[in-house]
């Protein structure tokens, strides 16, 4: 009702304006550790994936929080951990604006950020000055002036950066907002980029006596072969999940909308069914050997459900969010078994 309240005043502003209002406003209204009075406490229904514990199974996805700028706020509404991200090794703008877009008939969102961040060390002292003692998954990327061919440089630099400061690591290759990001996800270029991701954990954790999990952000258009590839090459790395997915660059279930042909990845509830599909074709491929995060589209307990059914262990909301506000956490929490 108050959330609804909220919608009819903020969703006649602009989006990116209201965001960091609303992320301001959480911020100052949150104290470290307590629940928020907006949402009260959310049970515990732990589960324990990539060897963390999880208080439950319900994250923030990445992009919500890409500076940590409201990390107790964010850490007040009862999420399971906070993937912070994704941050870039050094501060950049993103894309002019305007660069996000609501649909809301479809509760749905487009987005072209491309990246805006203060980058990895403005990011790590907020962490270090927030109060949170929760799981923290920490998502980064290549700035975009960095040619593609020297991605991996920008994703080793990034993972020895908050190496120590995040319980796991998000390699995204999947936003569609960063020139050519996505094709990381393919051929040698892939698995290059997770040998050395991999050798390079390997030996953090070696000098830091504390080996932290890496995940890999995919996107959702992928066709079966590109899923077989990533899955057999996931299982060689020696990595330790899969998050699937990102938004998609897909307008069919958008088709006629005034916004459909913006730019951009689109989230919400048209991406919620091909998440779900890749999740559970991740999963028949992946036979449990590595967790899958499933994120897309969930804006109610029983597209939580769905994810989890199709095997992800995990999930994360984002559109869900802005369109249901933040007591869909607890609903999602209270449903599960
Ligand atoms: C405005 C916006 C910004 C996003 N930024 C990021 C990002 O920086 N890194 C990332 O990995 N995913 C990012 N995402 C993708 C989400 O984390 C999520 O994977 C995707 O939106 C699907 O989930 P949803 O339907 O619950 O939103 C962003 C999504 C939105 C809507």
């Amino acid at each position: 009702m108050l959330y609804s309240l909220f919608k009819s005043v903020a969703f006649r502003r602009d989006p990116e304006w209201v965001h960091e209002q609303t992320l301001k406003w959480l911020k100052r209204t949150s104290k470290p550790g307590k629940p928020h009075w907006f949402t009260g406490a959310v049970p515990e229904k732990p589960v324990e994936v990539m060897g963390l514990r999880f208080p439950n199974p319900v994250g923030l996805a990445a992009g919500m929080d890409k500076d940590g700028s409201c990390i107790d706020g964010f850490g007040s509404l009862g999420f399971g951990f906070l993937e912070l991200g994704t941050v870039t090794p050094r501060p950049q703008p993103g894309n002019p604006k305007p660069r996000l877009f609501r649909l809301p008939e479809h509760e749905a969102i487009i987005n072209r950020m491309g990246f805006n961040n203060h980058g990895v060390d403005h990011l790590l002292k907020n962490l270090a000055d927030s109060g949170y003692t929760g799981v923290t998954g920490i998502n980064i990327g290549k700035n975009f002036d960095t040619p593609i061919e020297r991605a991996e440089a920008d994703y080793l630099l990034a993972l020895r950066a908050v190496y120590d400061k995040a319980d796991y690591i998000t390699v995204n290759i999947s936003s569609p907002n960063t020139s050519n990001l996505r094709e990381l996800q393919k051929g040698d270029a892939f698995t290059s980029l997770l040998s050395s991701l991999n050798r390079t954990r390997d030996s953090l954790a070696e000098e830091k006596d504390h080996r932290k999990p890496i995940a890999v952000k995919i996107a959702p258009d992928l066709d079966e072969a590109q899923l077989d590839f990533i899955a057999d090459a996931l299982l060689q790395s020696g990595l330790d999940a899969v998050i699937a997915t990102n938004t998609t660059l897909d307008r069919t279930r958008v088709e006629g909308h005034p916004r459909a042909k913006e730019t951009g990845g689109l989230s919400g509830e048209p991406v919620r069914e091909r998440s779900t599909e890749v999740v559970r074709g991740l999963s028949r491929r992946l036979d449990g050997k590595l967790p899958i995060i499933g994120v897309g589209g969930i804006s109610h307990p029983d597209h939580a459900k769905e994810k989890l059914d199709a095997g992800a262990s995990l999930v994360q909301v984002y559109t869900g969010l802005i369109y249901r506000g933040p007591r869909l956490i607890g609903d999602i929490v209270r449903a599960l078994p």
